[in-house]
């Protein structure tokens, strides 16, 4: 599944780092078409790096699916799928290994189509060194934009802008030099470290093993030969030391080790050591790999470490040394690069990936959306597939991490959408908000089971969610008058009122739905603090919304009452007009017309399908409450009817 590599791919990936220091991992990028997967090909036979079976296959495809005649139609070899044949474009990411007597190297190859963005992202993670193609008839394209921005972000210092097909512009210097110079005005805030132009031919070998005779022009060097020579080192040598633990192994009393792989920086035996999270310390006893014993051990080594102190640690918990400790913060800035076709929903809960802990998390704030073609920042409340953001994050409980430019171990991290577990983003931390760190809860003498206690009741949520005009007012207002008429304190919330005042700003878009429901379940929670029994009536259509409301309370509090009256029902009744002018077109974002509504998989409570009165279906929910305990002077026995 290509979001599960996109969850592997961002975390440290432990085979770049073991490999030697003469390897070169790079990725290509750029738009469908641009020639990647010939560039890639051809990098290949060059190298000797096809087999003699691979080349045979390969002119035999050449003459079936091929689009160059007679000749060897390179990007087949790479275009390794029969349904990316057929289609002509390139799915997932793929690794290619290859070498030189000078340099071995990895090429991730990704996709040229938009709506693949996403791995792109996910294979320039593990990349020091770009090569950007462009189509040398075509300049530069909003997709070619689109991924210098996202590598610069993802940290990627170098680039090759390789202007590719200069054969079919004749070989012509202007228009390698308008494209570079276009390049470089664009590229300028990226902040890259090299950019290295080479006009190129792939198809026919132009500038890619050699120089070309036919581009006497261009003083610069071939693709390969650069490769080999470009120094991408970067010091890692002061980074700090991060340890994401996987697993704590507790095989008998006498051993416990946390297993995980070093992220960043070097563990030494004897060195000191933090939980991030917990601020408890202790010293390295020992580096157990299942080779035996090490002295030391650094980035992208998978080891177990033992502490000498009987230390508290869990899979997710981060260790580092005391003196360069990772922020340990429930609230962050960071890029967002958005992959899902269902767009970002400011206020819903997400599940954070980062490093070997998952938390639940929500945008709290969308500050700003990039531009790609300008790299300008603009206003947004909203992104889209592939659109990169500005947010600011909220995470459930507090995590360690580490600004993206500093650490990438601790610095990257997914966004999950907990529907469908898809990969919805890949975020990268800008840095933590202090404002998190500097507001403690207050504690209060009087508590909530206090207060209930006085009201001889047991606070709970009654969540009506149903269509418009399916009856959740109605029902919810008679049991709230049954309640209130056995004492029972209550509350009742509903849609229609609270958009007009808590929530007048806001509309019926799926983001401010979500932001709605947010807001009253909140509220919801407040007043159970009250010691009340709280009635909501919102259509709250998403079922991401409704359990995070449900997250929010106790377990047990949350009563989720679907009240389950069809489509065709409503609309019949139509109680305010509203459902004739959604048909007509006059209202948009209709729920059950334009916009949809996830009904409820596992509610407490379904009313509506049996037949029964409205009254009736209040009885039975106040006789539910009774049962479950959270009233107790309800003689339910002597309510008045029958079924
Ligand atoms: S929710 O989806 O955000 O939970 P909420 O329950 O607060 O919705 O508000 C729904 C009420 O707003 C409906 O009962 C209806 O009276 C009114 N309304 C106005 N426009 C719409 C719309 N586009 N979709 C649904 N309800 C709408």
């Amino acid at each position: 599944m290509p979001q599960q590599a996109a969850v592997q791919q961002l975390e440290p990936d432990a085979d770049a780092q073991a490999l030697a220091p003469s390897t070169l991992r790079f990725i290509t990028c750029g738009s469908v078409d641009d020639g990647k997967s010939t560039l890639i090909g051809r990098l290949l036979y060059e190298q000797k790096a096809i087999f003699d079976d691979q080349l045979a296959a390969l002119e035999r495809d050449s003459k079936r699916h091929g689009t160059t005649g007679e000749d060897i139609d390179f990007a087949l070899l790479v275009d390794g799928l029969e349904a990316e044949r057929e289609q002509g474009i390139t799915i997932d990411v793929a690794y290619r290994y290859f070498s030189t007597p000078r340099r071995a190297f990895v090429i991730a190859d990704t996709p040229g189509h938009e709506q693949y963005t996403r791995n792109m992202a996910t294979a320039a993670s593990g990349a020091s060194l770009a090569v950007l193609l462009v189509d040398a008839r075509k300049g530069l394209l909003t997709q070619t934009r689109r991924h210098a921005a996202i590598v610069s972000l993802l940290g990627v210092r170098h680039v090759v802008l390789a202007v590719n097909k200069i054969d079919l512009v004749g070989y012509d210097e202007e228009i390698f030099r308008a494209i570079v110079r276009d390049f470089a005005g664009f590229s300028a805030p990226l902040g890259f470290s090299s950019v290295t132009p080479i006009p190129m031919s792939a198809r026919f070998g132009d500038n890619i093993s050699r120089k070309s005779a036919k581009t006497p022009w261009h003083a610069g060097p071939a693709l390969l030969p650069f490769l080999e020579d470009v120094d991408v080192e970067e010091d890692h040598s002061g980074e700090p030391f991060r340890f994401p633990v996987q697993w704590v192994n507790r095989p008998h009393l006498d051993f416990r080790g946390f297993c995980g792989t070093i992220a960043s920086g070097r563990a030494r035996r004897g060195d000191a050591v933090v939980v991030a999270a917990s601020g408890r310390t202790s010293k390295i006893a020992r580096i157990v790999t299942a080779d035996g014993d090490l002295a030391e051990a650094g980035a992208g080594e998978a080891v177990t470490l033992t502490l000498e102190d009987e230390v508290d640690a869990a899979r997710g918990d981060v260790l580092a040394h005391p003196d360069a400790r990772p922020e340990v913060t429930d609230q962050f800035a960071a890029y967002l690069i958005w992959m899902s076709e269902a767009p970002l929903a400011p206020g819903r809960s997400y599940l954070l990936k980062c490093g070997t802990k998952t938390v639940p998390a929500t945008v709290t704030a969308l500050k700003r959306r990039l531009d790609v073609n300008t790299l300008q920042e603009i206003e947004a409340t909203t992104l889209g597939l592939n659109e990169v953001g500005i947010a600011n994050l909220a995470t459930t409980a507090p995590i360690a991490l580490d600004p993206y430019r500093e650490v990438k171990g601790t610095g990257a991290f997914i966004l999950i959408d907990r529907e469908t577990n898809a990969t919805a983003a890949a975020g990268l931390v800008s840095f933590g908000l202090r404002r998190a760190t500097n507001i403690h809860a207050q504690g209060l003498s009087v508590g909530k089971i206090d207060r209930a206690r006085l009201n001889g009741q047991r606070p709970a949520v009654l969540w009506f969610t149903g269509l418009s005009g399916s009856g959740k007012s109605t029902i919810a207002n008679l049991v709230e008058s049954r309640l209130y008429a056995h004492g029972v304190r209550t509350i009742l919330l509903d849609g229609d009122n609270v958009r007009h005042g808590l929530n007048k700003d806001l509309g019926f878009t799926e983001a401010d739905r979500v932001e709605n429901i947010r807001r009253v379940g909140e509220v919801a929670k407040l007043m159970t603090e009250a010691g009340l029994i709280v009635l909501c009536c919102f259509i709250s259509p998403f079922a991401s919304e409704r359990r995070f409301v449900r997250e929010l309370l106790e377990p047990g509090e949350f009563l989720e009452i679907f009240v389950d009256a069809s489509l065709e029902d409503c609309v019949a009744r139509d109680p305010k007009g509203l459902y004739r002018k959604a048909l007509a077109g006059e209202i948009r974002n209709f729920t059950g017309v334009d916009q949809r509504y996830e009904a409820p998989q596992t509610p407490e409570l379904v009313v509506g399908r049996g037949g029964l009165s409205a009254e009736q279906e209040a009885a039975l929910i106040v006789k539910e409450l009774a049962r479950r305990g959270f009233i107790d002077r309800v003689a339910d026995a002597s309510d008045d009817f029958s079924i």
